[in-house]
């Protein structure tokens, strides 16, 4: 077994660039700007923002953090993505998900001018990626490819198992893994919650992609020699013996899948890392389409 390592990976994206802000500084020119909105104080949620803005910093990008009380109005948040929306220094904007229950996730992603939807959530982003258009990839499956082509693994003619249908992982996945590209051309197999015969399924696969938020979901019962896993959960789980109360457990058993399958991500330091480079890449992409 090998250890598809996000740190690693994440760290190669995110040097390269930091040397092309660098020479846009050189040239004079203008440097990407990713503006942030977090609603609310889900520690989750601020983990992932805090770790995006200064990823930000730490390559030289600017960034915008701009913060709401958990009762904000659809409005508010509405009225603030048409300002960034119509600010030439702004790249990139991002709307932490989930949002309040009073808040409907369609109309702020909606709101977002596709040209600055780094996040990729935007239905024009889903259509053209879908269509093998170029677009913004949403960051999480995004950076699993990249993890991919890193690597070097195989894809083309193998059967990927993608466990989760969600807008932000699962769907996303299938699409990129049976895409006419390098990593792509998969036979994918997209299971979820409804699924029967999941146990079958997964033993077919070579490549398994985990994003169902369950810990310790894919058992080694599930996965068959040699198969590459790529597992998206990340569920905090008590541990007294932790600063800060809880550790992160990954949708897949780790210790006892680890023997029998020929690349694994860890979690944490797999995927993580990975979706954090990919929105980078996003966001000086967006900016590149201005400078
Ligand atoms: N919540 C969980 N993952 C994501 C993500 O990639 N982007 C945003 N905006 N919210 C998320």
């Amino acid at each position: 077994m090998q250890i598809l390592d996000g740190r690693k990976a994440s760290q190669a994206i995110k040097n390269e660039l930091k040397i092309e802000v660098a020479q846009l500084v050189v040239e004079g020119k203008k440097v990407p700007h990713l503006a942030a909105i977090l609603v609310g104080n889900d520690g989750a949620s601020e983990t992932y923002v805090a770790s995006k803005v200064k990823t930000c910093e730490e390559i030289g990008f600017k960034s915008t953090l701009i913060r709401y009380d958990n009762d904000v109005s659809e409005y508010k948040l509405l009225e603030k993505i048409e300002e960034l929306n119509h600010d030439p220094d702004v790249d990139g904007i991002l709307v932490q998900l989930p949002l309040p229950k009073h808040v409907g996730d369609e109309n702020v992603i909606n709101a977002i001018d596709p040209d600055k939807d780094v996040d990729g959530f935007h239905p024009v982003s889903v259509g053209r990626m879908v269509q093998g258009l170029p677009t913004y990839i949403p960051a999480t499956p995004h950076g699993i490819m990249l993890l991919l082509e890193h690597y070097k693994i195989e894809t083309k003619g193998k059967h990927a198992v993608v466990i989760g249908r969600s807008n932000i992982v699962g769907r996303p996945m299938s699409v990129l893994l049976s895409s006419n590209s390098n990593p792509g051309n998969c036979t994918v197999t997209i299971c979820h919650s409804q699924t029967k015969n999941l146990k079958e399924l997964c033993l077919q696969a070579d490549i398994i992609v985990a994003a169902i938020g369950k810990p310790d979901y894919v058992t080694a019962d599930m996965v068959k020699e040699g198969t590459v896993i790529v597992d998206v959960g990340i569920t905090r789980v008590e541990d007294k013996s932790k600063k800060s109360g809880f550790r992160l457990k990954g949708d897949v058993d780790f210790e006892n899948v680890s023997s029998k399958c020929s690349w694994i991500t860890p979690v944490p330091g797999g995927v993580g890392p990975m979706t954090i480079a990919a929105l980078m890449k996003n966001t000086f992409r967006s900016c590149m389409q201005k400078n």
